[in-house]
């Protein structure tokens, strides 16, 4: 199996930690130095990356009343967290060098679909797949991305699929409480999407009915370790609320409770001391894990990239493991916490800026509601 082909995409708009300060009590220097982050990217759902490729738009011009706005804001299409997806599918695919109607298995790993069953099968459709392979979603948070690609080496390994595209997207800024500085400072909107491929030597392995060539060098996975801990669902959540202001139901002589009211997730409610306490924790354990099931050690990292949560989580777990901060994949000032496309977003950076190359052993762990976190060793390229 080989993961190489990466692509990411983020919405137009910009928001730096100044134009948070303008909307709730904060300042740049205090987000900086706890988290790292120093801008954003957010969906509007009102201006399109096309026509503003690389612009910053200040937070004034989003509260801005529409009326007020020059005529040509308001005709411009709509940004959506699918049209991100499709968009780093597309070129995911085109890098590949795959035809859509050669994808076996469409994974969209989200927590924030844009419809309520989910969003792969319209990412299958937009893509142009022929054949209708199976598309469906994968919901873990942070965890997301790492989850994906771990469940597209099993099918592949397991036989049948020889090309799975991966998405990781997320528009956690939907489900953010804006006046809420404790939250609403740490998350981005983006998407990445990468091609997982069976290689010939499990092409071959297959044929000859030994499976545990893929335990082999020429498996790019070589180790992994998944958890999760309901019991830390406390901690960090958006559970279901039941509409209180939906009140035409339930009052015209229905029993009790019945029908029931129209439900709505609440926003985001975090204890970001446990959070932070969990990932620093947890994190190094099971990369040491993933390490300790691939016959390795954690000299033979060459990368080491977790979900982009914090720069303070990164350095801690990188000192645990004692890997050295210049082979800590960070780029999470420019785009916060994106959720299930921090990881694909990251690597899609590296790879485009030269640091990670082919054959490279990279540490990826993600982390995140759930709880859910785990780990894998990968060999890039
Ligand atoms: N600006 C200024 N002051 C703030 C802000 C802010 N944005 N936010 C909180 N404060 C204040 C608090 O009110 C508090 O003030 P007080 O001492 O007067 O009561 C003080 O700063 C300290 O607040 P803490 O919450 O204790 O700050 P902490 O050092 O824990 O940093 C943070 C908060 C950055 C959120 C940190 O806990 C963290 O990063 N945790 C991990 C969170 C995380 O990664 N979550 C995502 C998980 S991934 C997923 O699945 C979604």
């Amino acid at each position: 199996m080989r993961s190489r082909l990466f692509k990411a995409q983020v919405p137009s708009l910009q928001v730096s930690n100044d134009d948070l300060a303008k909307i709730v009590d904060t300042t740049d220097e205090w987000i900086s130095v706890r988290t790292g982050i120093r801008n954003r990217r957010v969906l509007t759902g009102q201006l399109s990356s096309e026509c503003f490729p690389e612009l910053s738009i200040s937070l004034t011009v989003m509260f801005t009343p529409r009326w007020f706005l020059p005529r040509w804001v308001g005709s411009l299409g709509k940004e959506s967290l699918t049209a991100l997806a499709v968009e780093a599918s597309k070129k995911a695919l085109q890098m590949a060098e795959v035809d859509p109607d050669d994808i076996d298995l469409v994974l969209m790993c989200t927590s924030t679909p844009e419809d309520l069953f989910g969003g792969a099968p319209r990412i299958q459709k937009a893509l142009g797949c022929k054949r209708n392979p199976l598309a469906f979603d994968i919901t873990a948070a942070c965890s997301g991305f790492l989850l994906g690609l771990v469940s597209a080496a099993c099918y592949i390994r397991g036989g049948g699929f020889n090309n799975v595209l991966v998405i990781g997207a997320d528009a956690l800024s939907r489900n953010v409480d804006w006046s809420d500085r404790g939250t609403c400072i740490l998350f981005g909107d983006a998407a990445g999407a990468v091609v997982v491929q069976v290689t010939d030597l499990v092409l071959f392995s297959r044929t000859c009915g030994a499976y545990n060539a893929c335990d082999s060098e020429e498996d790019g996975l070589f180790g992994f370790d998944l958890h999760s801990d309901g019991d830390g669902q406390r901690h960090l959540n958006a559970a279901i609320t039941e509409n209180e202001a939906d009140s035409a139901l339930g009052s015209n002589g229905s029993v009790l409770g019945f029908p029931p009211r129209r439900a709505s997730y609440s926003c985001i409610q975090m204890n970001g001391k446990e959070v932070f306490r969990f990932a620093v924790r947890c994190v190094p354990q099971s990369i040491e894990s993933a390490l300790k099931n691939a016959g390795l050690t954690g000299s033979s990292i060459d990368w080491l990239l977790l979900h982009q949560a914090n720069q303070r989580i990164l350095d801690a777990v990188a000192t645990r493991l004692e890997v050295p901060p210049e082979r800590v994949i960070s780029n999470l000032a420019n785009y916060g916490n994106t959720s299930a496309a921090s990881i694909p977003l990251a690597l899609d950076e590296s790879v485009r800026g030269g640091k990670v190359q082919s054959g490279h052993t990279i540490a990826v762990a993600g982390f995140g509601a759930g709880l859910t976190w785990g780990s894998a060793i990968l060999r890039w390229g």
